[in-house]
């Protein structure tokens, strides 16, 4: 499954990404804002459960790369718990930030899914002190539709305020 996006193409991970995917595992802004499991994954077992998702159809995870150089250059993944709302999240490798590339990549992403999974609704979460990331949902139609308190995404006894934004298969 491949989607190519004007400088933008998506596809699966691939074995051949553990470095790229090491990186990201190690980025203090990627582990900030991720959700946290007690047992952190290497780079193999972390691409291993991306084709886990595809081949049990409980997510579609994609590598976004550069169309034309083929780099690496972030991860954007849509959950699929079965309910006919799916979830999607990202992230951008440091060197690639700023330039567009999550909001286009959740574009792309956004319209396949609505064309290929049976869904109503995607969801969009993010920490209220992710602004950029806030941005992100904007600029890809995202509405925000509540504002939530979630036990704390690191697994520790704090709580983290939580936006959740929507967005409706036209
Ligand atoms: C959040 C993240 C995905 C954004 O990726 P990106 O490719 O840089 O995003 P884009 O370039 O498409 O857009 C970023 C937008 O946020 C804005 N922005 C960046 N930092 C900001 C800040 N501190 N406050 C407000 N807006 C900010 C940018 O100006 C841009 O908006 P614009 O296009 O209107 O100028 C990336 O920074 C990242 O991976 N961060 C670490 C992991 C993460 O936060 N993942 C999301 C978890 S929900």
């Amino acid at each position: 499954m491949e989607i190519t996006a004007g400088k933008l193409h998506l596809r699966p991970w691939r074995p051949a990404d553990a470095e790229a995917v090491a990186q990201a595992l190690r980025d203090p802004e990627i582990r900030r804002w991720a959700t946290r499991t007690p047992e952190e994954p290497d780079e193999r077992t972390w691409i291993a459960d991306r084709a886990a998702g595809w081949a049990d159809g409980s997510s579609a995870s994609f590598a976004i790369t550069d169309t034309t150089a083929g780099e690496v250059l972030g991860h954007v993944r849509v959950r699929t718990p079965g309910d006919g709302v799916g979830e999607i999240g990202y992230w951008i490798l440091a060197g690639a930030r700023g330039r567009g590339v999550a909001g286009h990549a959740v574009d792309a992403v956004a319209r396949w899914a609505f064309a290929r999974l049976d869904l109503s609704r995607l969801d969009l979460r993010h920490a209220a002190d992710n602004p950029a990331s806030c941005r992100v949902a904007q600029k890809s139609g995202f509405a925000l539709a509540r504002l939530l308190t979630e036990p704390s995404w690191d697994g520790g006894g704090e709580t983290v305020e939580v936006h959740l934004h929507m967005l409706s298969h036209a």
